[in-house]
């Protein structure tokens, strides 16, 4: 084992974090009630639960279904409004060091800006846009999935903020390629995927969807292999940095994506059951880097052997 310090650095584009472990959108809140389990002090960043220009009170009835290896979701972007997380929870995330990435949700093109806009006067590292929103003007089709409303939203959003710009990918594409290189195109910093993927369960015995929508998000260990391979996909199409995510819950799927390409990793559904996983996985990464005797965690980026 080497006795030279390791170094767990990564530069997202003009986003440096300690190290490239971040907590996924809606899986930890403003960190509140993480920070009474785990020391936020040991995370690269935290991605914050999706904010909205308005408090939304998020979906009624049953939110969460279990699956064999995950979850499905419909919580509907319950939050409490930009306003009140710049007065409130800035503050309190100030406290850590930690980057903080604020994650952007709109109806429409003029909602994202705004939201930008605002955001980019306040003290956030980052804005993540989550363009998984369905566009209100466009039949509610997912910005996400169309490669030119992902070009108009994020060219929008480029224009209205200075700030680190990380664009969110919804797995719901045939091919992710065409989104991953509009959204770089039209001046993302980064891009992060997977959010989650379309999915459903039914109770049998009263014979409706459990979730009162119908549908919900698929996340959890069920969706790695295919969030990994959208994860190489899209660092294969374009030249700035990706954030992996999607299924992620031990160390060795962190590794897995890093070497797909990932400059970063984001853990979600793994919070829930296991508060602790972030730290678990961050240890587990540097004891790779002893085992392999690697220096620095960026040789280890789309160092893969094919
Ligand atoms: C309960 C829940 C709420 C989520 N809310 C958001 C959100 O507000 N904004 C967002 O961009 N992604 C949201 N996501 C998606 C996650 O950030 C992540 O992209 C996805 O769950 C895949 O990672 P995982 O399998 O590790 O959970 C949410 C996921 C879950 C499970």
């Amino acid at each position: 084992m080497s006795n030279l310090k390791k170094t767990m650095e990564v530069d997202l584009n003009g986003l440096t974090l300690k190290n490239p472990i971040i907590t996924a959108s809606g899986t930890y809140g403003f960190g509140r009630e993480y920070a009474e389990l785990i020391d936020l002090n040991e995370l690269g960043g935290i991605a914050v639960k999706g904010l909205t220009k308005e408090e939304r009170k998020g979906n009624e009835g049953r939110r969460l279904v279990e699956t064999p290896m995950g979850l499905i979701n419909s919580v509907g972007l319950q939050n409490p409004g930009v306003k009140s997380f710049i007065e409130n929870e800035i503050p309190f995330l100030r406290q850590f060091d930690l980057k903080i990435i604020a994650n952007i949700n709109g109806n429409t093109i003029e909602e994202y800006c705004e939201m930008a806009r605002i955001l980019d006067q306040e003290d956030v590292d980052s804005i993540e846009l989550n363009i998984s929103c369905p566009n209100v003007k466009n039949g509610g089709l997912a910005f996400g999935t169309d490669s030119e409303m992902v070009a108009r939203v994020v060219t929008c959003v480029r224009a209205a903020t200075g700030k680190h710009l990380i664009v969110k990918l919804s797995p719901n594409v045939t091919d992710i390629k065409p989104i991953a290189l509009a959204a770089e195109k039209s001046g993302a910093d980064c891009l992060s995927l997977v959010n989650t993927f379309s999915g459903m369960a039914i109770d049998i015995h009263n014979r409706k969807p459990f979730l009162k929508r119908g549908i919900g998000g698929v996340s959890g260990p069920a969706i790695k292999p295919m969030a990994l391979k959208m994860t190489y996909d899209a660092v294969k199409s374009v030249n700035i940095p990706v954030i992996g995510m999607g299924g992620i819950s031990t160390y060795e799927d962190a590794i897995e994506f890093i070497l797909a390409g990932a400059h970063a990793v984001a853990i979600g559904t793994a919070n829930f059951y296991n508060p602790e996983a972030p730290l678990t996985i961050k240890k587990g990464i540097e004891s790779y880097m002893n085992q392999y005797n690697i220096q620095d965690i960026n040789e280890l980026i789309g160092n893969l052997d094919t």
